[in-house]
């Protein structure tokens, strides 16, 4: 393969062979072709974008870069989630116990936060001991035995993804609708999964804000998820606020147990039950997602989602007994109120800023290598919409020793609105497949 060939191909807006491709990815996760020539692809692709067929095989190259799970064994489904992220979107934790216990195979692996997203691994890493280290076996082991098991990427899977968007980011091409869409792909389709449920958020808190954007985002994750014979279908979800209540890690998880025990917040309890529901309908399980909904429900309410996560949990070496004693999970004694600056209703200007809060304090990620702190977070004391009186609670706010408490005082005050009551967008935008 000519590499030039390659690159005077895709500047001029022409179409890649299926060959092309291959050898070119080949070449780069090999070693041989260097980061200024794929910097350059990537840089064509950006403004060209790919045909259905393009991007399928860019996909699939991707995908078979490394290991590839088969869980072909298993006397179940396989079906998973990806959501594109948010502010306080713990969603994955209460629905893949859920979704194990209805009877599917959830083998979910999760990304950290970075920036002002969290990531489910940092969630799950709050709970002590438990790790997030998973190798395929372990996967195998944790499917057979438990229904779920809830890791991170290894160096082994989709290698050219970690090299790819190390590129990107630091060459200015993340915001790609296909180099997204392949990327997100293919790390999903590496779990060796028969059904595939998208989450994708709209609103200033989402990574990509506008309905039109996450709507192209959709339609491509789905096109190539049916070139590759995944089933799979997408919710267009709001992310205009925070998902429940809690923002922060250790926070996250004791609102993901009430949502395990069938209580918590009304918004994430609706998303668990039609995410879980449609992941249902996916797997054949239920006959729609409607009666997927209900049954994920009754897991909820009857115990048995929580049974399986606390099964999930000891199997990962997470100590149990910190999801009933919260004095066992990390926590900081410093307690700060964000009262309400004005009267009138609550809405959100810049969601992010609630992220960029959570950094402040310490618990989200700058730089990839970044700590993050487990205990710190942000409880959100009224729903959006309530009308306020000034000076009242609005945001507790958990630090340690007061450390980047201003910023995230700061940052609150920016990410606030209270004004008139305005109609809230819905939770669920609508769905495609
Ligand atoms: N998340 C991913 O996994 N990849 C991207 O390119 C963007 C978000």
């Amino acid at each position: 393969m000519d590499a030039r060939a390659v690159l005077t191909t895709k500047r001029d807006g022409g179409e890649l062979s299926d060959a092309a491709i291959e050898s070119f990815l080949e070449g780069y996760v090999s070693g041989a072709i260097p980061d200024y020539q794929a910097s350059a692809l990537l840089m064509a692709i950006y403004v060209h974008g790919m045909r259905p067929r393009e991007l399928a095989t860019w996909t699939r190259a991707m995908l078979n870069s490394g290991e590839v799970y088969a869980f072909g064994e298993l006397d179940k489904p396989t079906v998973d989630k990806h959501s594109t992220g948010g502010i306080g979107d713990k969603a994955s934790i209460p629905l893949a116990p859920a979704v194990a216990a209805c009877g599917a195979a959830v083998p979910m692996v999760s990304g950290r936060g970075l920036g002002h997203t969290g990531g489910t691994l940092d969630k799950l890493e709050a709970i002590p001991g438990l790790s997030t280290a998973l190798a395929r076996e372990d996967f195998a082991r944790l499917l057979r035995e438990i229904g779920v098991a809830m890791g991170g990427q290894t160096a082994a899977l989709v290698p050219a993804d970690r090299k790819l968007y190390a590129l990107r980011d630091v060459t200015g091409l993340i915001e790609s609708v296909p180099l997204i869409a392949s990327s997100i792909l293919s790390k999903k389709l590496a779990e060796g999964i028969g059904g595939l449920v998208l989450d994708v958020k709209f609103g200033s808190g989402a990574f990509l804000c506008e309905v039109e954007r996450g709507a192209e985002l959709a339609r491509c994750m789905l096109d190539i998820a049916s070139e590759v014979g995944v089933r799979a279908a997408a919710y267009q979800t709001a992310m205009d606020r925070p998902l429940g209540c809690a923002i922060g890690h250790t926070l996250e998880i004791e609102e993901s147990l009430d949502c395990l025990r069938g209580g918590g917040p009304a918004d994430l309890r609706e998303l668990v039950c039609l995410l879980g529901g449609e992941m249902l309908s996916l797997a054949g399980i239920a006959s729609d997602t409607s009666a997927g909904s209900s049954a994920i429900a009754a897991a909820l309410d009857d115990g048995r989602a929580l049974e399986v996560f606390a099964r999930m949990v000891a199997a990962q070496g997470g100590d149990t007994k910190a999801l009933d004693d919260a004095s066992r999970m990390p926590s900081c004694a410093g307690r700060s109120v964000f009262e309400a600056p004005a009267s009138g209703h609550l809405s959100w200007g810049d969601l992010r800023g609630l992220g960029r809060a959570l950094t402040a304090l310490g618990g989200g990620r700058r730089a990839l290598d970044d700590e993050v702190d487990h205990a710190v977070g942000l409880r959100v004391l009224r729903p959006t919409g309530a009308e306020l009186r000034a000076g009242e609670p609005l945001i507790e706010v958990h630090h340690r020793a007061g450390a980047g408490l201003d910023e995230a005082l700061r940052e609150l005050a920016g990410a606030i609105h209270i004004g008139p009551l305005s109609q809230p967008t819905p939770l669920v935008l609508g769905r495609m497949e």
